[in-house]
């Protein structure tokens, strides 16, 4: 038993969509999320760089003791591949939790994969779904419009422009005929309700933050560090950018009012 918080952390809010299914599954935990807000998106940058951010988001949230960093982060996850070894506490990204539940899912074996360039680049899904199963075709696209539309709050299904960009990037996927899509990156749930809406209400969509934190429940289960409390776990969030607005886009991705405490720091002091 173990009563430190939990870490975690992604490039901005798209995280909290982990953080979201994290406090269903692990209602008695607490968690601390670092939303590297200044900085977002990771997405376009170098690998270089988004492992530069990566180690020090990581480091952030050590220094506050937490007991397990997830990288609530696809394109962390797919780049900064290391992390996994080089932590000193466990660990986990989304991309494993993710094709796990993808290759469970799927029945034609074909699934496309959406995700930010750095992680569609970097082919993470696509070489693992082949490890859990080699009959598996993906189906790969990048989307670097979806994170700085979800960040302004560009997410409802009607919207002429979601519905545009959506069927841009996500129209020879569908002529693909996959029957599942790994949403690859932690703001897409966001937009799931537009993504069904084009892509057909039958679609199965992967929630990476979902996946993840069942994962981490696992983990954390197995090696016996799960808080004994039996009251509601607590949450603080850090950004580093102002955290004017946060609370207003924080309600969309964590569906509840966020009455936490929200704080800037500075990260490039980590
Ligand atoms: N939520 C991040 C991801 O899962 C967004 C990446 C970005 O900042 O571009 O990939």
């Amino acid at each position: 038993m173990n009563n430190a918080p939990i870490g975690v952390f992604d490039s901005g809010l798209g995280g909290l969509t982990a953080v979201r299914e994290l406090k269903n599954v692990l209602p008695n935990e607490n968690i601390i999320y670092f939303g590297d807000t200044g900085r977002v998106p990771y997405g376009s940058r170098s690998n270089s760089t988004i492992k530069r951010y990566a180690y020090q988001d990581s480091k952030f949230l050590l220094k506050n003791k937490v007991k397990m960093v997830i990288a609530a982060c696809g394109t962390v996850s797919s780049v900064a591949t290391n992390l996994k070894h080089d932590l000193p506490v466990p660990y986990t990204g989304v991309v494993s939790p993710t094709c796990f539940a993808a290759a469970q899912k799927t029945k034609n074996k074909k699934v496309g994969v959406i995700g930010t360039s750095a992680t569609i680049n970097s082919h993470s899904y696509r070489d693992l779904l082949k490890t859990f199963d080699s009959e598996i075709v993906t189906y790969e696209q990048d989307c670097p419009l979806f994170v700085p539309l979800v960040e302004n709050g560009f997410i409802d299904k009607d919207d002429l422009i979601v519905k545009l960009v959506i069927e841009r990037y996500m129209t020879d996927i569908k002529n693909a005929g996959v029957d599942t899509v790994i949403l690859g990156c932690t703001h897409y749930p966001i937009i799931s309700e537009a993504i069904k809406s084009v892509m057909g209400k039958d679609i199965e969509l992967i929630n990476s933050g979902k996946e993840t934190a069942i994962y981490a429940a696992k983990i954390l289960k197995e090696n016996n560090l799960l808080a004994d409390r039996k009251e509601k776990g607590d949450c603080e969030f850090y950004v580093s950018d102002t955290p004017d607005g946060f609370e207003n886009i924080a309600n969309v991705f964590l569906g509840e009012n966020v009455s936490h405490k929200v704080e800037q720091i500075n990260i490039e002091l980590y």
